[in-house]
Order: structure tokens, then C-alpha cells, then sequence
């Protein structure tokens, strides 16, 4: 078979074949669902009809994104994430996905090596690979709520480390890396001139008195940040792929002769889509977090009755958390969550999916509605009792 080494080490992902298993049973309460489970907003989706209906969306745009969607960008970074941006320095992508492709790609040359602070969003350690880069993964500190080990960052960098990669809110862990740590790591990446690429999917989504962090927003390091962002999450918009990269002007000429191969332009119809979001009422961002928000106190709520099988840290942030499994029938996540599919029919996510620090976790989301999570707590209380 003639396919390649950087392919052919990816292993298949669990997430995707938990998928397909539970295709296999009638009636899951699934909490394995990552993505928002409402509706995009109306008025967007009136927008790219009226962006259709006049003929506005049938070429491709420039390959950096349509003007007026950059000068929006550029409005929403001053405003939420305190950057200074301007048009140039901005790039739309086919969701966060493409751009941190893209990012990975402009970055390392095979052989480099990407610091990963894991458990973290299985996706990234598979681009360092695609990119013939080595994934150097260092552990979170679960009992500080998965904090950043600046320590073990700094003891983790060799001459051929590059870049470090992790997003925050995290993905699976709901950590919210706070502004202080990510000053302190700010300080290491000047001093050894890294690549700091950033995947902020969950910008919008912090809970009590987390705040999220951009640090693209500390001015001496504008030339070592990559800066991912998506319309995915905010506005519930998973099937438009869109999403949008901020980097300085030089990074992005680079960065674009990654992202032009890999998609020429990102959607247009889905950038229109992306200009209303942007312009039009920001009430979904309130209602999803008070929604998540309780689901997490929900959620919360219910592992507290299961505390011989589940230890937790109370996420910050996302709409995930990663309870620890207690005893060795956590030893094998794999095992566990296909035994709950199969025994009690809810769905989960094997941790060991999100790097070997993950094993011995599962991974919830409590993006779902209330309903779900106590159909899916009922049926595992039984299940352990
Ligand atoms: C941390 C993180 N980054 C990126 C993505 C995907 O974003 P997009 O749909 O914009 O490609 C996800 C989706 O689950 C995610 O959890």
C-alpha cells in the first residue's frame, strides 16, 4: 500500500469509533457530544440567504477573507480579546480547524518539536504529526485543576522545540489557563524566540470568575503568537467551517501559502454568514453560557452522587469536563466507556483519546440539554449501584 509514514502512524480516533458504536443501540443519552446542539441563530442564516439571493456567493473571495468580515474581525479582537489588530494581519479559515492546520504548518519543519500541554484536544497532537513534527506532551496538573506546569514546560525545551500549542478553555479539561500563567509562560517563549499557536474555540464560554486570556494581547510577544478563533462554538455554526486566524503581518504571509493550498478561500457563503454573526445581536453568546453554565451545576451536581466511581475537577470553562474514574476499572477508559455504552447506554469519551495523560478519564460534555444529563446520571447511577 502506498501511503505515507506520517499518515499511516495516526492511529484511529476513539472519538469517531465511540461514534460509530453507538450508532449500534436505540435510545442513548449521549455526553459525548462536543459541538452546540441548537440551531444557528435566524438572523444569520436570513443573511446568507439575502447574500445568495444576490449573487454574492457563488466565486471565491481573496484568499485572506472578504474585506468587511477582516474589518469585523479586527473590531471584535480590540473589543473582547484586547489586540490591536488590523486587516492584514488577519486570516478567515475553514474553522479553527484549517487555521491551526495552517499555523503547524508555517511554523515547524519535520523533526521540530511542539510542546503540547496534555490531556488536550486530540486534533493538534495529530497536525504535529501530519506536519512530520514530534509532539512533545507535557502533563497538565490535575490537582490544580489541570493548571499549565510552567516548570516542567521550561525543563521540556530543547534546541529543536519551536512551538507550544494547547488552547484555552480547554478541551477536555474545562481548564481556563489565567492571565498570570500565561504571562509567566510568555516570559520562556521570549526567551527561547517560540511559537506560541493558540486555539481559543471557547473564548466566550467561562463560568464564575474565570476570565479567558488572549496572549496575543501581551504587545512583546506580537511576533511569537498565532491567535485561532471560530464562529463554531460562539454562534453554533459547526457546519459552516468557519473561522478566522490573527498573527503579525510577516507570520501571515507565510501562514497564507500554508492555508491557499488547503482551501484557497474559506466558504464564502459561510463568510457572509460570519459578517452577520459578527454585526448582528450577541444575545446567543448570553443565552448558550447561562445554558452552560447551569448545565455544569447540573452535571456537577449529579457526579457528586457518584463519588465511588468519579473525582472532578469543577470545569471553568468550555462546555467539557474530565472526571477522573476511580479504582482500575478506569486503567482501560477505552473499556470503561464501551462497557457504560453497552450496560447503561450512555455515551462518553475514552480520556486516553486526548493523550496518554488521559487514561484513567473520560471526557462529558454538558453541551446538551438538562434532560440529557440526568436521563444519562440516572441510568449510570443504576448501573453502579
Ligand atoms: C478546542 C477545539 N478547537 C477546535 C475545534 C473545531 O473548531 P472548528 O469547527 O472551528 O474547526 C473544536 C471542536 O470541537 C475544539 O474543541
Amino acid at each position: 500500500m502506498n501511503t505515507s509514514n506520517r499518515v499511516n502512524q495516526l492511529k484511529k480516533s476513539a472519538i469517531h469509533e465511540m461514534t460509530r458504536l453507538s450508532k449500534q443501540y436505540d435510545d442513548v443519552a449521549f455526553l459525548s457530544w462536543a459541538k452546540p446542539t441548537t440551531g444557528t441563530p435566524k438572523h444569520i442564516n436570513d443573511a446568507v440567504i439575502n447574500a445568495i439571493k444576490n449573487g454574492l456567493t457563488g466565486g471565491y473571495s481573496q484568499s485572506e477573507g472578504l474585506t468587511e468580515l477582516r474589518e469585523e474581525i479586527v473590531k471584535k479582537l480590540k473589543r473582547d480579546n484586547n489586540i490591536d489588530a488590523n486587516i492584514s494581519q488577519i486570516i478567515v479559515t475553514v474553522g479553527a480547524i484549517e487555521g491551526l492546520a495552517a499555523s503547524v504548518l508555517a511554523t515547524i519543519d519535520p523533526g521540530d518539536e511542539v510542546i503540547l500541554p496534555t490531556p488536550t484536544y486530540s486534533t493538534h497532537i495529530t497536525q504535529v504529526k501530519l506536519a512530520s513534527g514530534i509532539p512533545v506532551l507535557v502533563p497538565l496538573i490535575e490537582d490544580e485543576n489541570f493548571a499549565l506546569d510552567i516548570e516542567a514546560i521550561k525543563k521540556a525545551i530543547t534546541p529543536k522545540t519551536k512551538a507550544i500549542m494547547f488552547c484555552t478553555p480547554s478541551n477536555p479539561t474545562g481548564t481556563v489557563f489565567p492571565e498570570s500563567t500565561l504571562r509567566d509562560l510568555g516570559k520562556i517563549v521570549l526567551k527561547h524566540n517560540l511559537t506560541v499557536i493558540t486555539d481559543e474555540a471557547y473564548e466566550y464560554f467561562t463560568f464564575d470568575d474565570s476570565k479567558h486570556f488572549s496572549m496575543a494581547s501581551i504587545p512583546e510577544l506580537s511576533k511569537n503568537v498565532i491567535s485561532n478563533y471560530t464562529f463554531t462554538k460562539t454562534y453554533a455554526m459547526t457546519g459552516w467551517r468557519i473561522g478566522y486566524l490573527h498573527a503579525d503581518e510577516e507570520i501571515i504571509t507565510q501562514i497564507k501559502k500554508a492555508h491557499i493550498p488547503l482551501s484557497i478561500c474559506a466558504p464564502v457563503a459561510s463568510q457572509y454568514a460570519a459578517i452577520e454573526a459578527l454585526k448582528g445581536s450577541q444575545d446567543c453568546i448570553k443565552e448558550f453560557s447561562l445554558h452552560y453554565l447551569k448545565a455544569r451545576n447540573l452535571m456537577c451536581e449529579r457526579l457528586d452522587m457518584l463519588d465511588s466511581v468519579f473525582e472532578y475537577n469543577k470545569p471553568e470553562g468550555s462546555y467539557l469536563m474530565f472526571p477522573k474514574i476511580l479504582g482500575e476499572q478506569g486503567n482501560d477508559s477505552i473499556a470503561f466507556s464501551k462497557n457504560l455504552l453497552k450496560e447503561a447506554r450512555v455515551s462518553t469519551t475514552p480520556g486516553i483519546a486526548f493523550g496518554p495523560t488521559g487514561e484513567n478519564h473520560i471526557r462529558l460534555s454538558f453541551c446538551v440539554p438538562e434532560e440529557m444529563i440526568n436521563k444519562a446520571f440516572d441510568r449510570m447511577e443504576k448501573y453502579f449501584k
